[in-house]
This record gives structure tokens, sequence and C-alpha cells, in this order.
């Protein structure tokens, strides 16, 4: 069960009568259910006498997902004793031994599809293709954590001493992991964090984003049918102004991977420096404002296809997203004629119909900052494009891909984390001040360039403080494995998910040495 032989996750190609027909009735079963969540605490399901909200969906407000109960600090501290506990256990097992939790898990994953589209469609407002690729993201983390620590963790490996000493060289689990994760990939990162965190030998108290409670519940159910051990898996819904902060204060925390925004990451930065016990690792992925530079010797059509596919695609709500696109002025004319073309193509409205290339945002209060900052831009830049909305998107939080013409990088203060492109034309002469500016933002996440010229993009790739660099192709959407994805400034700790790297991080190594 273990290695190469084990590809990422298949999927299901929509587009073939024979796999969509199946795909979707296993989808339509949950069109009208109603999911009911809470904090999961040594195995239990916790709903009662906590308070209950309901889960609405983001494309009509009217529709009612279902409800979900947030933990208070009582369970916070409860779900770390426990925790706690099953550490010395869990830990104790062998790698193989817990990666075989995750690849049941990983069955199960796909063997639940259908509910678990369903739950991205109606909570996190995702399209069929993002739904799909979400799943198949979950199961590609699951299955790609659990053979590396397989291969790195199961024996200790010798190390040669000089002196022909025998030294073995071990890793174990650290203790209790916090994991923190974002609404928008609400099963893959929260999958992504717990898997790594728990085949590494931890055990977990995880702390879903607020607006996507219901497919973590329905994940760490799955979990525990997968095996893994009460204790080892502890689930905390709630507001990352309690929940969260109880958890990153504690002292029993004995690492934190966080995926969010990079002011929250700040804060849990400093809530950690600040408690009274040893500093302990912090990976945070965070946010961006992500360029792709185009010169004057791409092929336009392409760079349209790759821009849509970056700006548009999940509504703009990847940290990957494109904000930013440089476009040389000697083609910026046709290039922005041919978004104009591409955008007014674009179908805006419900995510579970198949001519659907862009849903609706998180929630009313994402749709609002979005909508402020395209008013704002309104008021003295050029509106390129604006795509029409569909008659659907009423009752929902919608915002219509737009693009505009500015000056530069600079002017734009905040990541705007929806469908918002901003266009700057720059001179040839002007690449490296170009490169520059990108950098400056001090954020460091992803990167597109567009050109045929082999020294350009090498010299942009090099010059560039970015996590992730796409030559000639989009910039979103890394696969497990095969794109280790993660930034660096202020758009993260590193080390990269989906990379070899990554599972490091949640170890302690040790050393036995003895005389010859
Ligand atoms: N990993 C995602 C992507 O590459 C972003 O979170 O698009």
């Amino acid at each position: 069960i273990f290695g190469p032989e084990r590809r990422n996750s298949a999927g299901v190609n929509i587009d073939i009568e024979s796999q969509w027909e199946p795909f979707q009735a296993s989808v339509a079963v949950f069109a009208k259910h109603r999911w009911l969540a809470g904090p999961i605490v040594a195995g239990k399901r916790i709903v009662e006498p906590l308070a209950v909200q309901p889960v609405t969906a983001p494309y009509d407000r009217r529709e009612v997902v279902g409800e979900v109960a947030w933990a208070d600090a009582d369970l916070v501290e409860q779900a770390i004793s426990v925790a706690e506990q099953a550490y010395p256990a869990w830990s104790a097992l062998s790698a193989s031994e817990r990666a075989g939790c995750l690849l049941r898990l990983a069955d199960l994953l796909e063997a639940h599809r259908g509910e678990l589209v369903a739950l991205c469609h109606r909570e996190a407002g995702k399209t069929i293709h993002d739904a799909i690729d979400e799943i198949r993201e979950a199961v590609d983390f699951c299955r790609y954590y659990a053979n590396q620590a397989c291969a790195e963790f199961e024996e200790r490996k010798a190390v040669n001493g000089f002196d022909g000493s025998r030294r073995l060289l071990g890793y174990r689990g650290r203790g209790v992991f916090a994991c923190i994760s974002p609404w928008n990939f609400p099963l893959a990162i929260f999958l992504g964090q717990v898997s790594a965190a728990l085949v590494a030998g931890n055990t977990v108290v995880a702390k879903p984003a607020e607006q996507t409670s219901l497919i973590a519940f329905r994940a760490v159910e799955l979990m525990l049918e997968a095996g893994v051990p009460d204790g080892a898996i502890q689930l905390l819904p709630g507001s990352g102004s309690e929940v969260g902060a109880v958890i990153a204060s504690d002292v029993r925390i004995a690492g934190v991977a966080f995926t969010g925004s990079t002011q929250t990451a700040q804060r849990i930065n400093r809530t950690l420096a600040s408690r009274s016990c040893p500093p302990v690792p912090f990976i945070a992925e965070t946010g961006g404002q992500n360029a792709m530079i185009v010169d004057s010797t791409a092929l336009p059509e392409q760079v349209v296809r790759d821009v849509i596919r970056s700006a548009f695609a999940s509504a703009g709500q990847r940290c990957s997203a494109l904000r930013v696109l440089y476009v040389q002025q000697d083609i910026a004319d046709r290039v922005i004629g041919l978004i104009k073309g591409a955008m007014a193509e674009l179908v805006v409205g419900r995510p579970e119909r198949h001519q659907t290339d862009v849903g609706p945002v998180i929630d009313a209060a994402a749709k609002d900052k979005l909508l402020s900052h395209i008013q704002s831009l309104k008021k003295w830049s050029k509106v390129v494009a604006e795509a029409k909305m569909g008659g659907d998107c009423q009752y929902g939080d919608f915002v219509p891909p737009t693009a505009f013409e500015i000056p530069s990088i600079e002017v734009l203060k905040n990541e705007n984390f929806g469908p918002i492109l901003h266009i700057v034309r720059f001179k040839a002469s002007d690449l490296d001040g170009v490169i520059d500016q990108i950098n400056n933002t001090g954020f460091g996440l992803t990167l597109g360039v567009h050109s045929r010229n082999e020294r350009t993009y090498r010299h942009i790739e090099r010059r560039a403080r970015v996590g992730n660099c796409y030559i000639n192709r989009d910039q979103v959407g890394a696969v497990v494995g095969v794109q280790p994805f993660g930034g660096q400034g202020l758009s993260g700790t590193g080390p990269k998910a989906g990379g070899p790297n990554y599972l490091y991080r949640f170890v302690l190594e040790t050393v036995e040495a003895c005389k010859p």
C-alpha cells in the first residue's frame, strides 16, 4: 500500500457522460440535506448545551445548509487535556501504523465524494471543478504524507561516524499540535495540516474556519471511522478571537500549523512568543500580492487563458491568485482587448451548475470589502471590464469579476481576496523596476511569468522573492507532491505544503549514539 505506485487522486472528468452522470447523482442526494456539527472531543460529538449557529449557502442566503455548535473555553481546555493524554500511545505507534489510518481515510474521502462535493457547493460556494479538485487535494495530502512518513520515519537512520561509532537518527511527534485552517480550502488544507501533524506522531486540536465547520466535522467523523483513535484528533469549531486565541495561548500546545491572513499569523506569533514555555514551531501559510509579468514575446492567447484562470477561478479566493498583471506596453492593447473579450464570456452564478465559471464569495463581509475596493477604484482608475452577473445571483454573496488599469502595484495597500484584477503597463527598459516593485510589497507567494525568451524568464525568476514561480502557465492549483506550495516574507514561514520537507517541521529529532 505504500510507495511510488500511489498516484495523485484521479478525480472525475465531468465532460465524459459515463463519469458525469453517476457523479451528479451522488451529489444530488445531498441537495437538500441539513448537516448538524459541533465540537468532537474524545470521540464525542457535542452539540448541547452550546450556542448553535445556522449555516446558510453563500449563493443564496435563504437556503439553510445546517447548524453548527461552537466550542467554548471549557471545551478547549478539555480537548487539549484529552489530546495530551493520548499523545504517548499515538506517538509510540510505528509510522506505518499511523499512515495506515490516513490511507484508509483517503479511500473513505473518495467513497464519500458526493456528500463532500455537496458540502463544498453548499457551505463554501465552490464550483464543480473546484469542489472535485478540493476532494482530490485532500486525498492527495493524506496519501502523500502517509507515504512520506513511512519512507522517512519508519526506521531510524544510521549516521556514519568517522570513529566507527553507531549513531541512530530518529524522529518522533512533538506533542499536541494546533491546526488552524481557512475556509477557502475547507477540506484540503484542513486535512493537509491535520494529516501531517498526525502521521508525524502528534495528537491534534483542530480549529476550522468559522465559515466551514460542517465539512471539517464530516472529515473528522471519517477520520475516526478510518481508525484514528478518539484521543488523537479533537475538533473545536468556533471563532478565531475566542477559540483560536485560547488554543494558541495554552502552554501545552507544542506547535501550530496555521493558514490564513498575515495579520492573524502575526497575532498568533505574538501569542506564542508571550507564553511562558519553550519556543515551538509555527508553520504559517498566509496571503500574497501576487503578480504576473508578461513581456512582448509572450503568446497573447495563452496569456489570457492563464490570466483568466489565475485571477477569477475560485472567485479569486486562492492565496495563490493573480492580483496584478504587468504587461509590456508593446502588446498591452492586444492582451487587454482579449481579456475584455474573455471576461464577457465568464458565467457568474450558482456553483453547482455545470456552466458556472465563477461562484459566490464566502460571506457578506468579504463581499462588502471587495465591492468597496471596486467602488473606490472606479473613482480614479480605468475599468477594463466587469463581468455580467447571472440572474440567480441576487440572494447570494456575489462579486462581479472586474479588471482595472492602475499605475503600479504600489497603489494597493492590501490583498483583495476576490475576483479583482489590476493591470499595469510597463516599458521593457523598466523590467527590473517592476521586479523591485513586486518584491517591495513584502509578500512572496506566487509569481507568473509569460515570455518565450529564456534569458528574460530566468532573470525574473532569479530576482523575484517568491515561493512559487510559474512560467508560461497559470499560477494557481499547485498539485500535492508535484508543485510543493508556500511563500516567503509576509506570505509565510515555509516549509512548503505537499513537499518533501513539510513533515520534518512536525517532529523532534533524536539521536542514539553508542561507543563502538
Ligand atoms: N495551493 C493553492 C493553489 O496553489 C492555494 O492555496 O492554488
